[in-house]
């Protein structure tokens, strides 16, 4: 198969500076090396150039609305012609609000697609339910058809209708989720599983509950949609809302596992690796590389090791 690596260097999703520079930090850390050494032709298709809009006021809260939409209209294009020309994809943030147009532009070639939202965070909020009024706490609100009416008209996304249904989204990692959110998960019988669950149930368990739960009925393509806060905070400290109790290590690269071994992994997201607040560039190095190793593992690299057509030990 082949694979495609495409930057997006954008930071208006929330509040922080240098969210932007993530995909030049994870390309740094070796990202296009590491897949080299899997079996795949690579194509770096570089990173997109957004542009900024004047007079961008809010809309109600919500900050940055025309730019953040015009950004992830540019994002779902190419995120659609990449998947239409056969490629996987691998969409480098930015915020997280980037979500909307990569998993747009993903749904436009693959209606059917479903999503694995692996985050601290639900980033389910509405305008009217934000209590920040970041975009990038509101990505999963744009897509969700049951949320519609709940939506109204933002400056920047008349461009976009909401194409996913809740039954098509599991979130894995949770831990800080707001009041509105909550009501919105509960209400809708969203199925996630919180930093308790994998407490409860371990990471197996919660691995094979949510690939029946997206899986089970029919084969599909998966969008996988990481946030590298989704991790603990003492293994991905370069992140712009880190909150403690995440993902360990191990966790994290078992999620990944099991998505490659479905074979259905058509496009993932890593976002929210933002350089500038790393404490020092060792807390940045091992952000980057943790991002690194996520990537490299959903596309199958493996701990067990591998080997190609080898016909006796030599
Ligand atoms: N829930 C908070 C908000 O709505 C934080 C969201 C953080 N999102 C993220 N992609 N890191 O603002
Ligand atoms: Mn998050
Ligand atoms: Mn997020
Ligand atoms: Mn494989």
């Amino acid at each position: 198969g082949s694979v495609a690596v495409l930057g997006a260097p954008f930071s208006r999703g929330q509040k922080r500076r240098g969210v932007e520079h993530g995909p030049k930090v994870i390309r740094d850390a070796g990202l296009i090396e590491r897949l080299s050494g899997l079996d795949y032709s690579i194509h770096d298709f570089g990173d997109l150039k957004f542009h900024h809009i004047e007079n961008d006021e809010p809309y109600m809260e919500v900050k940055f609305p025309r730019t953040v939409g015009a950004a992830n209209k540019k994002l779902s294009g190419a995120v659609s012609r990449a998947i239409g020309a056969g490629h996987t994809l691998v969409m480098l943030g930015g915020d997280h609000s980037l979500g909307i147009g990569s998993v747009e532009g993903h749904a436009q070639q693959c209606p059917d697609l479903c999503l694995i939202w692996v985050d601290a965070h639900a980033d389910i909020n509405t305008p009217m339910t934000s209590p920040s009024g970041n975009l990038h706490g509101q990505p999963v609100a744009f897509m969700l058809k049951e949320l519609q009416d709940k939506m109204p008209d933002i400056p920047g996304f008349s461009w976009m209708k909401p194409f996913l249904s809740s039954s098509d989204l599991v979130y894995i990692g949770l831990r800080d989720v707001d009041p509105g959110e909550h009501h919105i998960l509960k209400s809708l019988g969203i199925q996630y599983f919180t930093m308790r669950d994998i407490d409860r149930l371990g990471i197996q368990r919660v691995m094979e509950v949510t690939l029946d739960h997206l899986l089970a009925r029919k084969q599909r393509p998966i969008h996988l949609s990481f946030d590298i806060d989704a991790f603990d905070p003492s293994l991905a400290p370069a992140t712009g809302t880190p909150v403690n109790g995440g993902l360990t290590y191990r966790e994290g690269i078992y999620i990944t596992e099991e998505i490659h071994n479905t074979g259905l992994l058509s496009v993932m997201d890593l976002v929210e690796v933002n350089p500038i607040l790393g404490a020092n560039p060792e807390a940045v190095e091992a952000t980057a590389s943790l991002a690194v190793d996520v990537i490299a593992s959903s596309l199958g690299q493996t701990r067990e090791g591998a080997h190609g057509v080898i016909d006796e030990i030599p």
